[in-house]
């Protein structure tokens, strides 16, 4: 049976759950997400950075309450705007999973930590690389990574700028092995797609404003992960678009 996988990222939550973000009410956003996640039941939940915006501890509670009432495992790790201790603490027990390395029917979902204090760009560094290195060498088991920022160009200046640093570095690795089918990231706010080699590399769009395109409502990515190694995945919008064409 498939591995049912949600990821969400970059919802910006503030501790006002009516406060706006560049007029983007970032918490009734999130909310009407969590709304239709539950109607999808994912077997994992994947959190890739920015969850809060202003680090307060209001924002994660409201995150973990959501996240207990889906009732499902959920990986959260840290993107630029949060602040990671706060973020361990309030979120660190379950339904939320604490371990770098979660194996689920044939996968291993790795999670990886790009934060930097007080940057906004992304960096891996030698030690966690190496620590990389050692499990994509324990076996060839199929493999989904999940970082906050991009490890590939995705021709937005503006973007490109603030990514991962030491992508080079994380590339040349994911070549070494074979095994890595999936690298999902956030940071972007904006959906995309890049194969290189028997690796696909997705962006997601965020729960909080889009960038490439601020009419765009919310956006979520869901996955399929097969036993053998197979994938599929598709791009959605809360409100669905067809419902927000009609209603124009
Ligand atoms: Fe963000």
């Amino acid at each position: 049976m498939a591995i049912s996988i949600a990821q969400i990222t970059d919802l910006h939550l503030l501790a006002d759950p009516e406060a706006a973000l560049r007029g983007c009410v970032t918490t009734a956003r999130a909310a009407e997400v969590f709304g239709a996640l539950r109607e999808r039941s994912p077997d994992l939940l994947l959190l890739s950075g920015d969850l809060s915006e202003d680090g307060s501890p209001a924002s994660y509670e409201r995150l973990r309450d959501w996240v207990e009432a889906l009732g499902c495992p959920a990986i959260a790790i840290a993107g630029n705007h949060d602040q990671p201790q706060c973020l361990a603490e309030i979120c660190g027990r379950s339904p939320f999973i604490n371990e770098s390395v979660y194996t689920v029917r044939g996968w291993r979902i790795i999670a990886l930590d790009s934060y930097q204090p007080k940057r906004v760009d992304g960096w891996l560094g030698s030690e966690q690389l190496d620590w990389l290195d050692q499990r994509l060498g324990e076996e060839a088991t199929p493999t989904l990574l999940v970082l906050h920022h991009p490890p590939v160009l995705i021709s937005v200046d503006k973007m490109d700028a603030i990514g991962l640093k030491d992508r080079p570095e994380l590339l040349g690795l994911i070549a070494r092995y074979g095994q890595v089918r999936l690298v999902l990231s956030g940071h972007a706010h904006q959906a995309f797609i890049q194969c290189r080699g028997t690796t696909a590399f997705l962006g997601c769009p965020a729960t909080a404003m889009q960038f490439d395109q601020a009419e765009l409502p919310a956006g979520w990515r869901s996955l399929e992960l097969e036993a053998d190694g197979s994938w599929r995945s598709q791009i959605h919008w809360v409100p669905a678009l067809s419902t927000l064409a009609l209603n124009q």
